[in-house]
């Protein structure tokens, strides 16, 4: 049945993929970015691929946080209701530790944990009221290890899921489902400069994975799994020395 479904970070990436996988699949679309001309763009190409499918597209910065529960009120009035919000807006800047401003980790903090608290926070406080919905969080396959060179990062995506893993229970009674998506390596912006990337799949397989999980409302699942499930035990077990240079 189609549903509306708010994601932030849509003006790329995996949001921009997932905002038109779901479209392919029916679901009604609000989508947020700072950058509004690209949501504009992805919203008239929704339109003109799937006229059925209304989305509602505004500028939103996760780390104004008091900014994040109006605009999904705003989104909730002209959709109707929201059924599902996806936390997806990050940032990874690329680290050296020790050596980086340290405004660039603040900048990560922020904006991948404190912008995805906000997102959960107001979707708990606006879902509940309807006493079913659905949400997304998307942390990442460096949650189960973190890297030297992505320490910070990595930092961010385990609170996250720590964080996802929390809420679930306090929410399973107001009828809410809680997702944790942990991605491997999904070729989009984020990553596209970094000399390796394994096993790296297209933004549209991965949004097609993930709205497969979704319409099943798993509690969590690796993208994509092979050989991500295997390489996570692998990867807690490789010695630190193998990992420095990572
Ligand atoms: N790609 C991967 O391999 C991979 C793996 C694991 C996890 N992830 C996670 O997946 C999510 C999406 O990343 P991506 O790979 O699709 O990267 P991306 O192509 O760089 O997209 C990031 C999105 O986040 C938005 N964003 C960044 N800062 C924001 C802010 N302060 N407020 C609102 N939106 C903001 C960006 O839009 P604006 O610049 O327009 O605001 C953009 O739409 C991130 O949380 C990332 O950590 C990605």
């Amino acid at each position: 049945m189609p549903s509306s479904v708010m994601i932030t970070g849509a003006s790329s990436g995996i949001g921009w993929a997932l905002a038109r996988e779901l479209a392919a699949r029916g679901h009604h679309l609000a989508l947020t970015a700072r950058r509004l001309d690209k949501l504009e763009a992805l919203r008239a190409q929704i339109e003109q691929d799937h006229p059925t499918v209304q989305v509602a597209v505004r500028a939103l910065d996760v780390t104004h946080y008091d900014q994040v529960g109006p605009a999904m009120m705003d989104f909730a009035e002209a959709l109707g209701r929201l059924d599902t919000v996806v936390a997806n807006a990050g940032i990874g800047l690329g680290e050296k530790i020790g050596r980086d401003p340290f405004d660039n980790c603040r900048r990560m903090i922020e904006t991948n944990l404190l912008g995805s608290v906000a997102t959960v926070d107001a979707a708990v406080q606006y879902l509940q009221t309807q006493g079913r919905g659905h949400i997304v969080g998307i942390s990442s396959f460096l949650a189960f290890r973190g890297l030297p060179r992505s320490a910070v990062y990595s930092a961010t995506k385990v609170a996250l899921a720590n964080y996802l893993q929390a809420v679930r229970p306090h929410v399973r009674r107001k009828g809410i489902d809680v997702t944790i998506f942990y991605p491997g390596f999904i070729d989009t912006p984020l990553n596209q400069m970094l000399p390796h990337r394994p096993f790296v799949i297209s933004a549209e397989k991965g949004a097609r994975l993930m709205a497969d999980k979704m319409a099943r409302r798993v509690k969590s699942a690796i993208i994509p799994a092979w050989p991500w499930c295997l390489a996570k035990w692998l990867f807690r077990l490789v010695p630190d020395r193998f990992i420095a240079g990572m």
